[in-house]
């Protein structure tokens, strides 16, 4: 079996994804989402290449030049991308298409021909460029809803390892799915992967259902073997989990100390409540401040005791629905504390920035709401971090959103539905409210599953099933 710590016979493993974390990013946590995070903590056991987007635009692209450094035991092979690529690609097809549909939102999914051409030309180039990378013993991880066809593409050049595929965000019903156009020839790449995972037993039904029903394959439920034309796919639900070992290290550290001294004496008396998120749609930051500002309505008296963070990085700026967004946010917030604040005490403190693993491990510890209430999320690893970060002789509370594929593993959290501000509003009371016996049981049932699985378990499991043939 994969033991992560007794890996030094095991073949050696090559990660591609749009995103490659930069080295010891600092500042960024909040803003890099759960996969550069997750991804590097994957890596950093084994001896591994991990190839991706620098994240920079320039004309190399074209010239096919990579960029290789190695820091911190990983190996990191990154190429730029041109204009013209990335507006298609990432902003188009992977933005404006994939993510929105995924997440439910077909209102905000466009379906432009150019962009998907641009993401098939992408694959493309990213099969060509790691290609020649790959040694016939290595095991390849491919990684979300940018590089779906990539694991195609690399068989067509010949490449006969074995190549896994894992979706960090929701696999929205067939219903939904049928309506991007092309949805078969996106599903059938699929097909050319050896394992495919998904983050929750929901969106594998999902997916299980369109193979089945659309694409008249033939589907083992029970083992997640799907048949078809001939080749053999294993699709599996492996939830994803933090680097617990790192992460509740965090806590000893001066700057999550600092961050939590920082923030408990900047609320004065006053009990602070936090959300961090990704400035995405997805997230549910307006619905929540809505809930937030329902319960100030009434609870007026509460605004002496109470504070709400939202720490929202901005991300995706190009696309014109997180533009929107944006927006929107800043005049809800705008207009609570218009209405509620006094000269010295202000409801709703708003930040566009991000901060270290270590601050917001502080910020959390000294939050004793969490407030993580997305409309549809893969999983959300702010929710499990947010448990990890607590005083297990003191915890707060996490209120968590029924639609979070987190919510399958945490069902201790204070679930609601983030639609609707009622039950936010009175799931901050029942918060409040709740005496130190009921928080510490929950605190106690999450952090088991928090801790357990972790992500070197994800990932153990991911390759257990990667490396031997079903
Ligand atoms: O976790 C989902 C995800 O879309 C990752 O693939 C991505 O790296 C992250 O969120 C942050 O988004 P972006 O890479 O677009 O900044």
């Amino acid at each position: 079996t994969l033991e992560p710590s007794s890996l030094s016979g095991d073949p050696r493993l090559i990660v591609i994804s749009n995103r490659v974390a930069v080295p010891k990013a600092r500042g960024a946590a909040g803003a890099q989402g759960g996969l550069a995070g997750a991804l590097h903590a994957a890596l950093k056991d084994r001896k591994g290449l991990w190839f991706g987007w620098s994240g920079q635009e320039s004309e190399s692209g074209r010239t096919g030049h990579i960029d290789t450094q190695t820091n911190d035991g990983v190996t990191t092979a990154t190429i730029d991308l041109s204009q013209r690529d990335i507006d298609e690609y990432y902003t188009g097809y992977a933005n404006s298409t994939l993510w929105p549909l995924f997440h439910y939102r077909l209102d905000l999914a466009e379906y432009e021909r150019e962009t998907g051409k641009g993401y098939e030309r992408v694959n493309e180039r990213f099969a060509e460029l790691s290609a020649p990378l790959i040694e016939p013993d290595d095991v390849v991880w491919i990684h979300d809803y940018h590089l779906i066809p990539l694991g195609e593409r690399l068989r067509s050049r010949g490449i006969k390892n074995r190549i896994g595929f894992f979706l960090h965000i929701p696999w929205p019903p067939t219903r939904l799915f049928v309506s991007l156009p092309y949805h078969e020839r996106l599903v059938r790449t699929l097909l050319y992967y050896d394992v495919v995972g998904f983050q929750t037993q929901e969106w594998l039904d999902s997916f299980l259902h369109y193979c089945e029903n659309e694409l008249r394959a033939e589907v083992d439920e029970t083992t997640g073997q799907v048949s078809f034309e001939g080749r053999t796919t294993f699709a599996r639900a492996y939830p994803i989990g933090i680097d617990w070992d790192q992460f509740s290290k965090l806590g000893q550290t001066g700057q999550a100390r600092q961050a939590q001294q920082r923030l408990m004496s900047s609320t004065r008396r006053r009990l602070a409540m936090i959300g961090v998120d990704r400035l995405d749609y997805s997230k549910g930051i307006p619905e929540r401040i809505d809930g937030i500002g329902r319960f100030f309505d009434r609870n007026p008296e509460s605004i002496k005791d109470l504070v709400f963070i939202q720490i929202a990085p901005p991300s995706r700026e190009d696309v014109e629905s997180y533009q929107a967004i944006r927006e929107e946010l800043e005049r809800k917030c705008g207009q609570i504390n218009g209405a509620r604040s006094e000269v010295d005490l202000v409801p709703i403190r708003y930040v566009n920035r991000g901060y270290s693993h270590a601050e917001l491990f502080g910020f959390f510890r000294g939050s004793k709401i969490g407030l993580v209430t997305p409309l549809r999320d893969g999983m959300n690893l702010v929710a499990k971090e947010y448990v990890a970060a607590q005083d297990p002789e003191d915890p707060g509370v996490l209120i968590l959103s029924r639609f979070a594929g987190a919510a399958a593993q945490l069902q201790d959290a204070v679930l609601v539905n983030p639609h609707s501000p009622d039950d936010i509003a009175h799931a901050i009371k029942t918060a409040l409210d709740m005496s130190l016996a009921e928080r510490k049981r929950r605190y106690e049932q999450m952090v088991v599953t928090v801790r357990d699985d972790n992500v070197q378990n994800w990932t153990a499991d991911f390759l257990r099933d990667l490396s031997q043939p079903a």
